[in-house]
């Protein structure tokens, strides 16, 4: 089982959009896929039309693997289950810091469902914290949307520092350009310097910035669901691709 991380440091880059559109487009290839909502506002569950779970606190995600299990539920699509997260998530840290240090209390999390999926996919909250450090161990590929503009560059570098630091393998970021508008020299300009600056750690498939990726809020369903055609829909079946051929090449 691969576990692949939508991470950034940085909120509202498109973590949500694309764990949802990876997962999906992950299933429709015959990819037996689990998406977990770690976040507590969960988006993720939200747009899959699921409740948050009401018994999986934080502290029972990590040490009741009967519980994980009970929690996860059906989506409407084939090859695809969703975890969705608890209000208590946010308390995350809090239980992490007082657990034994040194051991992969999420990967043993993950373990309990390692029989049925193939990929689990997280939706991971923003920010630098002790839930993202396990987050880092664990997954096998962190997908990092990044918006092209000089703040994102900062925070990627951010990220970056702190992967050599813990002596984490830099080969595990595959990040992408996120809603991108074409028609902002910025966007064009950034994107130029970065795919110079950081090579193959982008992925050549990019995101554009789109209503219909908006929308998903109110159809409550992946983009490729809702406008399959459309360029966002087509743009994240490449990611998707993509990504596949990096992971599963390991
Ligand atoms: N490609 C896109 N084009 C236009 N809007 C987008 C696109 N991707 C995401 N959005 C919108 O931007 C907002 C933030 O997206 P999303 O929730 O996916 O980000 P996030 O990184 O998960 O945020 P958070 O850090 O709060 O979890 C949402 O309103 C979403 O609909
Ligand atoms: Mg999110």
């Amino acid at each position: 089982m691969k576990v692949i991380a939508c991470y950034s440091n940085k909120g509202g880059v498109g973590k949500t959009a694309t764990a949802v559109n990876l997962a999906y487009s992950l299933s429709t290839a015959g990819v037996r896929t689990l998406l977990c909502d770690l976040d507590p506002q969960g988006a993720s569950g939200y747009y899959f039309r699921l409740k948050p779970s009401k018994k999986l606190t934080e502290a029972r995600f990590f040490d009741d693997a009967k519980q994980v299990r009970k929690a996860i539920r059906e989506s409407d699509f084939e090859n695809l289950d969703i975890l969705p997260s608890n209000p208590s998530y946010r308390e995350f840290d809090i239980l992490l810091s007082q657990m034994r240090a040194g051991q992969s209390h999420l990967g043993r999390a993950l373990s309990g469902v390692e029989k049925d999926y193939e990929v689990v996919v997280l939706d991971c909250p923003p920010n630098l914290s002790l839930l993202s450090s396990h987050i880092f161990e664990t997954a096998d590929a962190i997908v990092v949307p990044v918006i092209p503009t000089t703040l994102s560059q900062r925070t990627l570098e951010q990220l970056i520092k702190v992967f050599r630091k813990k002596n984490l393998p830099t080969k595990k970021l595959h990040c992408f350009f996120s809603m991108v508008q074409r028609a902002k020299n910025l966007h064009q300009d950034t994107i130029a310097d970065m795919r110079t600056a950081y090579g193959k750690r982008f992925l050549t498939a990019q995101i554009p910035f789109a209503s219909d990726v908006e929308k998903m809020g109110v159809h409550r369903a992946p983009v490729m669901v809702t406008a399959r055609s459309s360029p966002a829909a087509r743009a994240y079946v490449s990611l998707c691709e993509e990504l596949i051929s990096r992971v599963f090449k390991t």
